[in-house]
């Protein structure tokens, strides 16, 4: 009989151990192993072309200059977001993830770039979640060509590659990898060992046939892809698409992209017409009411090659525990620690017995250092009760000492601000234009006293 060969597999690394144990060697994660049955070692089922690694006997050594350039044209998705995010177009023979929670738009996007490429170029859509009806349903109601796409049912990766083999799309969807499998893989569909080894077959092939692949991945309520972290390590790139279901918006990022940078952001609008794309959403997350109220102020962060106007909100109050609370949604909880610190020290503000919450409106997660300067005048408007002005804007990093460091972008940054109304912004003295910009005001500081005085 042939040996079944099995390794074990962190779900949150992707680590191989030879045997089952409780922790994790690399992580260092509890109960995270699963087993992953590669099969038997002889007597495979199929001819499997694509269950080795990438290489083959007939490889050959090239130096960097010798290698063709001319076969690696992008293609653009028709959707300039979409192509924004993966670096400026599609890669033809890459592997490419999307992910995000259940109906956030994935397929729907999907079905929409594929309707419209396939009026170019040939391309395939597998469905093993929707039936071909429920597709075809939604293709109509969206009026979307339906004349060229070929669609395909069918769960099983190998059968999925041969059909393919045959028919030589340029493109092809996979919806979903969680319910694909593999016949040599001995576990259900979903689990990470499926996933994994289906996701590293549909890779290769992709890159052995020149196939550009998107692969819809489900992610569970934590964010993260639901089993296997393991896929990214096999995968070009790596996209997520974001929002709440009960908002219109829906926001794309890349996590891991081979082929361009990561910090770009895509946004939709879901519609009664699907998806639409919002070419400038600078101001979308900015709905605020009639009334400023204190603790409330807009910044100015950036996301990748764009200004995006944010609301932020600071609650400062009266703490019944013994351990006030420090609670950021959207920023950094040791940013926040770390300017209530500088606070203190250099703006003798002591807020060690007040309950401090921070949110950025709109549920925008920002990373950015430059939206210190904003978080610390909202909670000092709330501290104080104390109302900013409506049409203020404030962008800046605060630095250890007090000190208010420029940003990157500064100038674009206010202009974006000025083209929406605001007519007042406090910035760093660094980031202050050399000639004035029409409409706004620039308030220029350079440390902490100077940016509370001027307020
Ligand atoms: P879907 O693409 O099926 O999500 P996923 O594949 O990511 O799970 O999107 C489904 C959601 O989108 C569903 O809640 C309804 C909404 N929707 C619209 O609002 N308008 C539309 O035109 C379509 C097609 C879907
Ligand atoms: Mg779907």
């Amino acid at each position: 009989m042939a040996k079944v060969k099995s390794a074990y597999v962190c779900n949150d690394c992707g680590a191989d151990h030879p045997r089952w144990q409780g922790q994790c060697n690399a992580c260092h994660a509890w109960n995270t192993l699963t087993e992953l049955r590669l099969g038997s070692s002889k007597g495979s089922r199929s001819p499997d072309r694509y269950s080795g690694y990438a290489g083959s006997a007939d490889a050959k050594v090239q130096t960097l200059n010798e290698i063709d350039l001319s076969e690696l044209p992008r293609f653009a998705s028709g959707y300039t977001e979409l192509d924004r995010v993966l670096g400026g177009g599609i890669v033809p023979g890459s592997a490419i993830l999307i992910g995000g929670s259940p109906g956030a738009g994935k397929s729907t996007l999907l079905l929409q770039v594929m309707c419209q490429l396939s009026q170019q170029m040939n391309a395939l859509y597998v469905t093993g979640e929707e039936s071909l009806q429920q597709v075809a349903m939604r293709a109509n109601r969206l009026n979307l060509p339906t004349d060229k796409l070929k669609m395909l049912s069918e769960t099983s990766v190998e059968q999925i590659c041969l059909i393919a083999e045959k028919e030589q799309p340029a493109i092809m969807v996979i919806d979903s990898i969680q319910v694909m499998h593999m016949a040599d893989v001995q576990s259900a569909p979903g689990s990470v060992a499926q996933v994994r080894e289906s996701a590293a077959y549909l890779t290769r092939f992709a890159k052995q046939n020149n196939v550009a692949i998107f692969m819809v991945g489900h992610v569970t309520k934590d964010g993260s892809l639901a089993g296997p972290k393991v896929l990214e390590h096999c995968i070009d790139c790596s996209v997520l698409l974001d929002g709440n279901t009960d908002s219109r918006y829906r926001t794309m990022r890349s996590h891991k992209n081979r082929f361009g940078a990561v910090n770009e952001l895509g946004v939709f609008a879901m519609t009664g017409h699907g998806l639409k794309e919002v070419a400038n959403p600078s101001a979308i997350f900015l709905s605020r009411g009639e009334e400023q109220s204190p603790g409330s102020v807009v910044m100015v962060i950036w996301e990748g090659t764009r200004p995006l106007l944010v609301e932020l909100q600071a609650l400062v109050d009266h703490s019944q525990l013994g351990n006030p609370r420090r609670i950021a949604v959207g920023l950094e909880q040791n940013r926040l620690a770390m300017l209530l610190a500088v606070l203190h020290r250099h703006g003798g503000l002591m807020m060690s017995d007040q309950d401090v919450y921070a949110n950025v409106v709109g549920g925008v997660k920002v990373t950015e250092t430059s939206a210190d300067l904003a978080l610390l005048l909202a909670m000092v408007s709330s501290f104080r009760d104390h109302t900013l002005a409506r049409e203020l804007v404030v962008f800046g990093e605060v630095g250890l000492s007090g000190e208010i460091r420029p940003v990157n972008n500064g100038l674009e940054r206010l202009n974006e601000a000025a083209k929406h109304g605001f007519t007042r912004a406090i910035v760093p003295k660094g980031n202050a234009p050399r000639q004035p910009i029409e409409g706004i005001e620039v308030i220029a500081v350079s440390k902490l006293t100077d940016a509370l005085e001027a307020i």
